[in-house]
């Protein structure tokens, strides 16, 4: 498995993203894990994968990309996390928090201060991961809030 970073130019990589992309809509037609416009391939592409107010990180196998996570540059200190998702058949294994790690790093290296995310109440992958990476927790109506010092 390999983690990587996907920039604007790198035409392949941005292509197995968006079959993960593909691979979301499709699982999340019941569940909505995400806002519709996230699931919209078009925009997807047009609106993470072309600007700078956004880092894309990948983690392939072989030819294809089994997750990624994507994150905002909020503020001159505040980083963000967009969306993180795994595939079906390779949640359980650390994947997420790979992936996590790795973009904390990345928001590191650019001297960000803060990272910030959430999740809904239910989702309880996501909350345990950020408990095990130390972030702070509040939960306001349907949804809970993350934050953690970098
Ligand atoms: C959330 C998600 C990214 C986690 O991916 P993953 O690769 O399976 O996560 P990891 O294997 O790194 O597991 C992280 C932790 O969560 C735990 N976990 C995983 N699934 C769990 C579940 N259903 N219930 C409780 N804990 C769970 C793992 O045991 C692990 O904790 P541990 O290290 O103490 O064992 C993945 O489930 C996903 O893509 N979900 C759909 C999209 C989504 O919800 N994204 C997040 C939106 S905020």
């Amino acid at each position: 498995m390999k983690i990587a970073q996907v920039t604007p130019n790198n035409k392949e990589r941005k292509n197995r993203l968006v079959k993960t992309v593909e691979q979301l809509t499709e699982e999340d037609k019941n569940l909505d894990f995400f806002p519709e416009h996230y699931k919209n391939t078009k925009y997807f592409e047009k609106e993470y994968l072309n600007r700078r107010k956004y880092d894309v990180i990948i983690i392939e196998q072989g030819n294809a990309a089994i997750g990624y996570i994507i994150g905002i540059k909020k503020t001159r200190h505040v980083y963000g996390v967009e969306m993180h998702y795994v595939i079906p058949d390779m949640r359980g294994f650390g994947i997420a928090k790979q992936l996590k790690r790795a973009l904390e790093e990345r928001a590191r290296q650019q001297d960000f201060k803060l990272i910030t995310s959430y999740a809904t109440i239910d989702n309880h992958a996501s909350i345990k991961l950020n408990e095990n990476a130390n972030y702070r927790q509040e939960t306001i109506g349907h949804y809970v809030y993350f934050r953690k010092e970098l």
